[in-house]
């Protein structure tokens, strides 16, 4: 791969924020001051380039940052960037910018748009992961995946609380879009009794014969962990077809919502955040482009985008069990 001659980068976040962007935007930064490059901020990810909404980052900028939450830069999902008007308003800013390439974070749709327009215009793009659902191929852990699991833990032990002391079952929805990696983690975490998961069918039949079964066991609280995209419906929704046919239980249902998305990173995030920004810079100095950079078994990879979106990350199916077994 051949150096890369390189005096200005652009960066940017899109899609739906995450906490550890900010520590990313702040090694990205950094990196590339360390070694000599200018570096512009891309405000509103792809929207952001279309209306040439820039700020020149220099150190003080991404100051006090490494333990916020949400995204300095702001970020938004663009309709815009995906038409060829977009497209072509984009690249006319970034070289009326002077910007030789950009390191991009966000999920797969940015990586979507960072592959379409890194080829359409021959333009060096990397990416990193960075969602709370951690539903990229070619990374064990997105940046922010860490703290949203966290703060569920967190919201589903004060749960458990009411749930104990008013004998109440709880359906607790958390986010993932169609992945179940924070139900499946938080799940274990928390003690749940069940979870639920987009990758597997629900039968709500079994479910209620596991309720029933722990209900004939004296057991009269319990925590049901739901992912937003399950097939059976959302938290509402399951409780109600449950308790069409069994309602012994009192049951409640908690739907954790945007909480799940903000909040200070965890120090895991915030050390994946910063590997990852160090090793975008370096990527890109060194003439790679069109990946995403990642961790796979400690060790930084990279994955062409087009792998990374169309590629299907599995869940631990061995948790749903291992965490029924233990709720025992
Ligand atoms: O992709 C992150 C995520 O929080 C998903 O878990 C969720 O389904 C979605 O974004 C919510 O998007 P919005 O904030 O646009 O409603």
């Amino acid at each position: 791969m051949a150096l890369l001659k390189l005096n200005r980068i652009g960066l940017l976040t899109s899609g739906g924020d995450a906490p550890g962007m900010n520590a990313a935007i702040r090694a990205i930064v950094r990196t590339g001051l360390y070694n000599n490059l200018e570096v512009t901020g891309i405000l509103n990810g792809y929207e952001g380039l279309i209306k040439k909404q820039f700020r020149p980052m220099d150190r003080n900028s991404v100051s006090n940052i490494i333990q916020r939450g949400g995204t300095i830069l702001k970020t938004a999902r663009s309709d815009q960037f995906k038409t060829d008007e977009g497209m072509d308003l984009a690249l006319t800013h970034l070289q009326e910018e002077h910007i030789d390439a950009l390191v991009v974070i966000g999920g797969d749709g940015t990586f979507t748009g960072a592959h379409i327009f890194g080829h359409k215009f021959d333009f060096p793009i990397v990416g990193l992961p960075g969602t709370i659902d951690n539903d990229l191929f070619g990374t064990d852990l997105t940046i922010g995946y860490d703290t949203a699991v966290n703060t569920v833990v967190e919201a589903v032990d004060k749960i458990r609380d009411t749930a104990q002391s008013h004998d109440r079952l709880f359906f607790v929805e958390v986010m993932g879009r169609d992945a179940g990696f924070i139900a499946l983690r938080s799940g274990l975490a928390s003690g749940a009794d069940n979870i639920l998961v987009p990758e597997t069918k629900t039968n709500i039949d079994n479910l209620i014969r596991m309720l029933k079964y722990d209900w004939k066991r004296n057991k009269t609280s319990g925590i049901i962990i739901v992912s937003e995209g399950d097939d059976q419906g959302g938290a509402y929704e399951i409780a109600r077809k449950v308790e069409e046919k069994f309602d012994e239980f009192d049951t409640r249902v908690t739907i954790l919502g945007h909480i799940q998305r903000g909040g200070s990173p965890t120090a895991y995030d915030r050390v994946l955040a910063s590997q990852l920004g160090y090793e975008s810079v370096n990527a890109l100095m060194n003439g790679e482009r069109d990946i995403m950079i990642g961790m796979l078994n400690n060790q930084i990879s990279y994955t062409p985008f087009e792998k990374a979106i169309k590629s299907q990350k599995s869940i631990k199916h061995t948790y749903l069990e291992i965490a029924r077994i233990l709720s025992l």
